[in-house]
């Protein structure tokens, strides 16, 4: 990957684009907005100067070529601290770092070094999500089994390798996401993950999960509800994150909209993550489903 399209675009603009942009270019896609401005600045790594070229005869914008070993470069100055996920886990970027953690009884240590795919533990909601899966599965037996919907590094796929699941099924439709996330698998010798590239929307999947990871992005998770309702067990979670407190409501809708309860709403800055059961009680006859509250607990809980 050796070039960079850039483009400042006013918030119509990418209102009427966003859309289409993030089922195009997926993790390739960087959307950076500051509070109060009015623009966000768009960024798509391409791995060829004729792919970003095409883009600004699309979009306008412009084109920066990163020098070699640009990534290697950014992960030294980043200079990350260790990631705690609840008393079980840290996050680390590089295994020498390993060493710095002194005291007893530590967390195992999950290595993620910065790479192109998304999800090194920094992220609120990947943080949001590696938190709740950490509790979540506290009380599991070893045995469960876990699907990480758009699994970027991988990092949540791994987690729940580290807390017991003895099936994981990861998938992103980026291949450079897949190539990268089965190379964190490795380097922290779990060898029991399933990594398949492709649309989540199209996979065939099979079988039922006790966890279902999704920090995808809130269109997206909107119409992948009725999947996850398929596919989780009796009792089985949905962990979601990628939702902006803006999106919170619409998103609940859809939840009620397809038999989903949520359970608890963490918020962090402008993100918001949140962990969902399936509603199994059937509906009385003279309602429709969009009507009817699911029961349920609704706990909504201040950032980690
Ligand atoms: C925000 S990242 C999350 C990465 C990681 N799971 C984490 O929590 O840090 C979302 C990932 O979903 C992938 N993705 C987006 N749309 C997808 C789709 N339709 N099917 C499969 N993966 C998708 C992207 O390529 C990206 O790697």
């Amino acid at each position: 990957m050796n070039y960079i399209w850039r483009k400042r675009a006013g918030m119509r603009w990418w209102r009427d684009r966003g859309e289409s942009l993030g089922r195009r270019f997926g993790g390739s896609l960087a959307v950076i907005a500051r509070p109060g401005s009015e623009r966000v600045l768009l960024e798509i790594c391409c791995k060829t100067e004729q792919q970003a070229r095409e883009l600004v005869v699309e979009f306008g914008g412009s084109i920066e070529r990163l020098r070699r070993g640009w990534l290697q470069d950014f992960a030294r100055r980043a200079q990350a601290k260790p990631v705690r996920i609840g008393s079980r886990l840290v996050i680390l970027r590089a295994p020498e770092k390993e060493a710095a953690l002194s005291q007893p009884n530590r967390a195992r240590p999950l290595i993620i070094p910065a790479e192109a795919a998304f999800g090194t533990g920094e992220h609120a909601t990947t943080a949001m999500c590696l938190r709740l899966l950490e509790r979540i599965t506290r009380p599991f037996q070893p045995g469960w089994t876990m699907l990480d919907a758009g699994t970027g590094s991988g990092i949540l796929a791994i987690a729940g390798g580290y807390f017991g699941a003895s099936r994981v099924l990861a998938i992103d439709n980026d291949p450079l996401a897949c190539t990268t996330a089965k190379r964190n698998a490795r380097t922290n010798g779990l060898r029991h993950i399933e990594f398949s590239t492709g649309d989540i929307l199209k996979h065939k999947l099979a079988g039922k999960f006790d966890i279902i990871t999704a920090n995808l992005f809130s269109e997206l998770l909107i119409e992948t509800l009725p999947i996850w309702s398929r596919h989780l067990a009796p009792g089985a979670h949905l962990i979601f994150s990628g939702i902006l407190r803006s999106q919170e409501a619409a998103v609940v809708r859809a939840l009620r909209r397809n038999r989903f309860a949520a359970s608890e709403i963490r918020r962090r800055g402008k993100w918001i993550a949140c962990v969902v059961e399936a509603v199994h009680a059937p509906l009385p006859k003279r309602f429709g489903a969009q009507e009817v509250e699911p029961p349920g607990r609704f706990r909504s809980i201040a950032p980690a």
